[in-house]
């Protein structure tokens, strides 16, 4: 995929990629997207995160298994993303581990939404460059095991697991419907479209 500057244009282009090049992805490049992840917003600006790259492929192989017992648990063999060609973890150059903090095992709507913008911004700042991710949480259907196998203390949730690579084939942009189906104004009603 090529690097996109325009911001209109990368809104329309994130989408979810889930099959990469046997191409390496730098070191600076994964500092670059994590820089971005950074600049986020989060609640009491207390920027609570925590990002494990992974690029152990002992660590990927153990990831990889544990999640496909996941992808398995939830979409059994018919899994649509399959018919993607979804690579297995071990496949994926890097897999980046994004945590927040959670103290005393307290976490409200302010905990998720103090790691998702970072999570974010990482995957927008990663397709202006041209390289693909996707943000999962389905691991967390085992995620003890996850936590035991990556270390992570208490006080500590991994929130997302975004693969990182350069992706395998061209992705045109992602597919939305128009704005009018989801917008009420001045109260809630029905939007003005239904499509
Ligand atoms: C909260 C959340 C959890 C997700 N979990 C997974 C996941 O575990 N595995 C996966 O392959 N994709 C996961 N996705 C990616 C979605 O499937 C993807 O964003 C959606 O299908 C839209 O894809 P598109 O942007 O390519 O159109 C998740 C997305 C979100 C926002």
């Amino acid at each position: 995929m090529q690097p996109i500057d325009d911001v209109a244009t990368l809104f329309e282009h994130q989408r979810a990629i889930r099959a990469f090049a046997d191409r390496p992805v730098d070191d600076a490049i994964v500092h670059e997207v994590l820089r971005a992840a950074m600049h986020a917003p989060s609640s009491q600006n207390a920027q609570p995160w925590r990002f494990i790259v992974v690029r152990d492929p002992a660590q990927k192989a153990a990831m990889s298994e544990a999640y496909e017992e996941c992808f398995l648990k939830v979409y059994g063999e018919g899994a649509p993303a399959r018919a993607d060609g979804r690579q297995p973890w071990t496949e994926v150059p890097v897999l980046i581990v994004c945590c927040v903090a959670v103290p005393g095992g307290r976490s409200n709507i302010a905990t998720g939404a103090s790691i998702y913008p970072a999570v974010q911004n990482l995957m927008l700042r990663a397709r202006s460059l041209g390289l693909g991710t996707v943000l999962t949480t389905l691991f967390r259907l085992q995620r003890d095991r996850f936590h035991a196998m990556l270390g992570i203390p208490a006080e500590w949730e991994a929130a997302a697991i975004v693969p990182l690579g350069w992706p395998d084939r061209h992705y045109g942009p992602n597919r939305r419907p128009p704005v009018e189906t989801v917008v009420m104004h001045d109260r809630w009603t029905e939007p003005a479209a239904n499509l």
